[in-house]
């Protein structure tokens, strides 16, 4: 079965979906692979290290797409017209294995339709105990809660940590992280590493004791309606508890020096929760760091991609944070693809069998239909409107 590992294309993008490790596991196991030139240039892989764990070096993108069974990717293919056409370079029938994240990119889901791929999206796939070791969203989301502290720590007009000095204590930094999901725990964890006293909240009730395990104190309002959705997504909020977690919001923000939030809907939408109001309650100094900006953003006043500033607060909303450390990135994202694809790996032959729960649930273009349920919504919605 031929693999082929082109180089992301969409702006900003550093990663790389196969490292030459798993290029190596791969090989071994009776894959052929090529790797366009300098697909790993930007994540610190060289050609030189794909040739030696086995794979060929292509130079004609077209080629490599035309022959490939299975492309791996990181991002969602581009369709042209500023950039090539990943979608028409690939042959009818090959399969795709990337994020794809759907319901966000509409018009690449209605491409691969058309083309007759069968495209895997790594972000669909369900939170299973057997499908832990695919899940390319909780890789990302530890480097994104990770990634973000630290950028908030050096735009903070403070110290974090607290400080003994000469001329006096200075007092640590206080931190309050909202969503406490993978990236919002990460968050706590690298926050508290660097010394910040750390609050935290959440909408599902289970986090309370996840959140004080990595050593963060828990403050949150009771619900009246539960805002579990299953499988470990939140679903949004009733208007009443809204309006009481927004109470909650002012008050811990008014009190804090950063502001980390992670908040999302069902895994893609960010809900607006950091009103303007609440932001002009925080003290001069402080940082918003919205780590939901992918999904919209959770503060109102988020310009996805840049920072502004409020009455003195700076409020960032940084764009695919995991791409700023592209070589673990690109690694972890790797050994999730690798796990993926052979455990379907039997006789030699990929089982493409969409009985299986794994294989069901993150297949979203298969024949030349949209197979998944929510991402078929979203094109009929998008159609009517
Ligand atoms: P996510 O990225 O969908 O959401 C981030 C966090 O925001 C969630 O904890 C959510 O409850 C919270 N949130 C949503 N609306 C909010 C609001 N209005 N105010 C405050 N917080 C709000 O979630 P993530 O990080 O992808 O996963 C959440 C959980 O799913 C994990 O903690 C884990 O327990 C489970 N999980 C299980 C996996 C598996 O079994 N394979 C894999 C990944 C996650």
């Amino acid at each position: 079965m031929k693999l082929a590992v082109p180089k992301e294309v969409l702006p900003g993008e550093s990663r790389v979906a196969l490292v030459p490790e798993s290029v190596k596991k791969l090989i071994a196991a009776g894959f052929t692979i090529a790797v366009e030139r300098g697909a790993g240039d930007r994540a610190f892989f060289p050609d030189a290290a794909y040739i030696e764990a086995g794979a060929t070096i292509e130079d004609d993108v077209a080629r490599m797409l035309g022959a490939a069974d299975m492309v791996l990717k990181v991002g969602p293919p581009s369709t042209g017209p500023s950039t090539r056409n990943e979608v028409e370079l690939m042959r009818p029938g090959a399969m795709l294995l990337t994020s794809l994240m759907p319901t966000r990119n509409l018009d690449a889901v209605k491409a691969l339709a058309a083309r007759r791929i069968t495209c895997f999206s790594t972000d669909a796939i369900p939170r299973t105990t057997r499908a832990q070791a695919m899940d390319t969203l909780s890789s990302m989301a530890n480097i994104t809660g990770y990634k973000g502290v630290l950028l908030a720590a050096c735009e903070l007009c403070k110290y974090t940590p607290m400080f003994m000095t000469a001329a006096g204590t200075l007092f640590a930094s206080k931190y309050f992280v909202i969503g406490a999901g993978v990236a919002g725990l990460q968050a706590i964890a690298t926050a508290r590493r660097l010394g910040a006293h750390v609050f935290a909240t959440d909408v599902r009730p289970e986090v309370k004791e996840q959140i004080e395990s990595v050593g963060a104190k828990y403050v949150g309002i009771e619900l009246k309606q539960s805002a579990s959705a299953g499988g470990g997504y939140a679903a949004e909020l009733s208007e009443d508890d809204k309006a009481r977690q927004r109470q909650m919001l002012a008050e811990q923000c008014g009190q804090v020096d950063v502001v980390v939030s992670t908040a999302l809907i069902g895994g893609v939408f960010a809900p607006r929760i950091i009103t303007a109001d609440i932001v002009r309650r925080m003290r001069p100094g402080s940082v918003v760091m919205d780590l939901a900006a992918d999904g919209g953003g959770n503060c109102e006043l988020s310009k996805p991609g840049s920072t502004v500033v409020e009455n003195g607060v700076k409020i960032a909303a940084p764009l695919n944070l995991p791409a700023t450390v592209p070589t673990h990135a690109s690694i972890a994202w790797s050994r999730n693809l690798l796990n993926f694809i052979t455990a379907f790996w039997k006789d030699k032959k990929f089982q493409l069998d969409l009985t299986d729960d794994i294989l069901r649930g993150c297949a979203i273009t298969h024949e030349g239909e949209i197979v998944h349920p929510k991402t078929k919504e979203a094109v009929s919605a998008a159609g009517r409107a």
